[in-house]
């Protein structure tokens, strides 16, 4: 397995292309499951995550292709990709291919929406919450599909196509936003989602559905409405930039100090994060290539977070922002609210000399003057990414180990910070 080696104390300097968004991209991929025609995505990352979508959505009986390089890209331009789902030659998503990526579950609305039937295996555990599929499972059903659970699949029915329906979902659930987005799609009739999620790539999502003929209002706010269509068609659609990448590197720049440019990035999309780091001693502004972020001379300040459905603080870089307040001067509190043990970065962190106190879904994090590179690993890839924030800045190497978590989420992670002065190398084997 690949370990990624760094040393720190290097400040960051130069520019970071910012990548498509993971989020963004699985479920667009998935939505090719709902028409014949070829779905075009543009902007797409290298991703283990997208590269196993592929595969998942090759055993349905979708054609895929990426195209080459053009002239003028660089092995940092996303990856333009077509999918076709001409014919689906299996409506079974088997327990191997699911139990390796959560996301895969959300085929489950596209393919009883169009084939009427669907057989999904469910998750299973995951290493930073229970994370069930009830709302999906509730969601369905108010659109007229018949579900059972029989040893380990979610089996949906509706022989006579799906019937909109009011879904209201009892907390905010992205995943289960863009299932029943995509299922109401292709259903009779009208259905309204309360409670909706409003993250970004739910917009993304309903602009390519709108793009292959869907009509969808209030995509980014709390009530969408849909009005379901016969059929839908291919569609052309670049996908958003990564937000989460986007405070990843950001957070890493306030850490190590210096100035980089995040290239392609939008802030509308991280508002509330990038504030957070204003406080914290950043000093951001928007260019007109993207996002520029600075910290020169001064400390990184403490500061509470909480995280929350968007706009507010994302649970995706609470593990980031844990790593660099381990450097702050003071103490600070950060509760994490959307997953119940999205604490495992606490450990690692720990052993490059961090103080947090974790109590229940509370972490009390009190700033040090020096961490110390040491081996570390993490379960998760958001936990992962946060123990490179924190051995930016620490005194001698730290060792990540199993770096494939990084790999699912971080496209050329090694390469973007090594361009920018880090100390940073990918160990094979
Ligand atoms: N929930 C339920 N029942 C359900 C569905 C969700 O109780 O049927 C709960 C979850 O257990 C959780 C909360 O609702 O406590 C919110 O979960 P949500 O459904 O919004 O999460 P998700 O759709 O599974 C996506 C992202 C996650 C991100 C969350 C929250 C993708 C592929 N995944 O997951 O991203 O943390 O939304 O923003 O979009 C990551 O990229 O590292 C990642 C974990």
């Amino acid at each position: 397995m690949d370990r990624i080696r760094l040393r720190g104390g290097a400040p960051l300097e130069g520019t970071i292309p910012i990548s498509g968004a993971k989020n963004a991209a699985l479920p667009l991929m998935i939505a090719s499951l709902l028409t014949d025609e070829t779905l075009t995505l543009e902007n797409v990352p290298r991703l283990r995550d997208v590269q196993q979508l592929f595969h998942i959505l090759s055993n349905h009986g979708v054609d895929w292709s990426v195209e080459g390089k053009r002239a003028g890209q660089d092995g940092m331009s996303g990856q333009t990709i077509h999918l076709c789902a001409r014919a689906i030659v299996d409506t079974t998503a088997p327990y191997e291919l699911v139990s390796t990526m959560r996301a895969s579950f959300w085929v489950i609305g596209p393919l009883v929406a169009r084939m009427g039937v669907a057989r999904v295996s469910l998750p299973g555990g995951c290493a930073i919450g229970t994370r069930p599929v009830d709302f999906f499972i509730q969601g369905l059903q108010q659109l007229g599909a018949e579900i059972e659970i029989d040893q380990g699949y979610a089996i949906a029915k509706a022989p006579n196509g799906l019937k909109g329906g009011r879904v209201d979902l009892p907390r905010v659930s992205v995943g289960a936003t863009h299932t029943l987005m995509m299922a109401a799609s292709l259903a009779k009739g009208e259905t309204l989602i309360t409670n909706a999620a409003r993250e970004p790539e739910i917009t993304d999502l309903a602009a390519c559905l709108t793009a292959m003929g869907a009509k969808i209002e209030g995509a980014g706010t709390p009530e969408i409405v849909i009005q379901g269509v016969d059929r839908l068609s291919g569609a052309r659609h670049r996908v958003l930039p990564d937000r989460i990448e986007t405070g990843t590197y950001a957070m890493a720049v306030a850490m190590t100090g210096g100035d980089v440019t995040l290239d392609h990035a939008r802030a509308d999309l991280l508002s509330a994060p990038l504030s957070i780091l204003e406080e914290a001693g950043a000093e951001i502004t928007n260019t007109n290539r993207g996002i520029r972020v600075r910290r020169n001379g001064a400390g990184i300040r403490a500061v509470d977070v909480t995280t929350e459905p968007f706009p507010g603080f994302p649970t995706d870089l609470q593990a980031q922002f844990m790593a660099l307040m381990t450097r702050a001067r003071g103490t600070c509190r950060i509760t994490e609210t959307i997953f119940e043990n999205r604490f495992m970065h606490v450990q690692e962190l720990a052993r490059l000399g961090a103080k947090i106190h974790l109590d229940g879904q509370v972490a009390t994090v009190e700033g040090v003057d020096q961490l110390r590179g040491a081996p570390v690993m993490a379960t998760d890839l958001r936990a992962s990414v946060s123990l490179v924030i924190a051995g930016l800045a620490a005194e001698g190497e730290t060792m990540i180990n199993r770096v494939y978590h990084l790999d699912r989420g971080f496209e050329r992670l090694e390469d973007k910070l090594g361009r920018c002065g880090a100390d940073i190398e990918r160990i094979s084997g």
